[in-house]
């Protein structure tokens, strides 16, 4: 184990964007710390997986003190752990938005709280927070409030904590993917979900995946969002 190896955490990591961002570290020789309710152990000595529901407000804090323990250090944060319930605002049960809030912001909220904690004492690291383009473009086919309260504060709490932390070393920026090809949807709805795209097709896990590693090499950009939806968010 080299000390100056770095590390990243990466929730939501069993499939779809989180697995890709697993895999997109472990080829820059990163140390991964993968986590999730369902996730495997896997054959490598720099890849720890840790199952959890991060909406459990221990998860998040048991797995910095993981990685601190095994690699000794967090250098990257990515939260991406997230859920998507549509539904009409009046239909949303008590328990769908416990759920939604739970896995959106409340493991967020500490799983970051303690991260940023131990890159505090480096003076040191980036935290990466996948939000959505519902946030800023609600569209009246997905009527969706629960993602949009919470991926909309996860986007506000960028640019608070981007600015809390700009003085300590600590960059807070954003990736606000369009609808991407994951399990998180149907390939029976692909074909509509693309026509929502200005350029008229679905993203890739590569886009996104690539928008954080723009992020992770850029030390002069925090408080950003960056807009991967095809788009969106500049109309339709
Ligand atoms: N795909 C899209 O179109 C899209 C669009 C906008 C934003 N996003 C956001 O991008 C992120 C990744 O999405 P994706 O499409 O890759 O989703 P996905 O394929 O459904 O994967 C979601 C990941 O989150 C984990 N997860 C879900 N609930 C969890 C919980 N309670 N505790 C711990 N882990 C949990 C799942 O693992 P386990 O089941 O093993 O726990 C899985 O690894 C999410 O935050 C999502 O909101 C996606």
């Amino acid at each position: 184990m080299q000390d100056n190896q770095k590390v990243v955490i990466v929730t939501g990591a069993s499939q779809g964007i989180g697995a890709a961002l697993v895999e997109a570290y472990r080829r820059r020789n990163y140390r991964v710390v993968a986590t999730s309710r369902s996730i495997e152990p896997v054959a490598d000595a720099n890849l720890l997986a840790i199952r959890g529901d991060i909406g459990d407000p221990s998860t998040g804090p048991d797995v910095v003190a993981k990685a601190l323990a095994h690699f000794g250090r967090v250098d990257t944060l990515i939260n991406n752990a997230g859920i998507f319930l549509a539904n009409r605002f009046t239909r949303y049960s008590a328990e769908e938005y416990d759920r939604v809030v739970a896995t959106n912001l409340t493991g967020f909220f500490f799983t970051t709280q303690a991260a940023i904690e131990a890159m505090e004492e480096r003076r040191s690291g980036h935290v990466v927070n996948i939000t959505t383009s519902l946030v800023r473009q609600a569209n009246s086919n997905v009527p969706s409030v629960l993602a949009s309260l919470t991926k909309g504060g996860l986007d506000a709490a960028t640019r608070s904590l981007a600015i809390e932390y700009a003085r300590n070393g600590i960059r807070v920026n954003a990736v606000s993917p369009g609808v991407i090809r994951t399990p998180m949807h149907g390939p029976e709805t692909h074909e509509a979900l693309a026509a929502l795209h200005p350029v008229g097709r679905l993203g890739e896990v590569s886009d996104i995946v690539g928008a954080v590693l723009y992020l992770e090499d850029a030390p002069f950009v925090t408080g950003e969002t960056l807009h991967v939806d095809g788009g969106q968010s500049a109309g339709h």
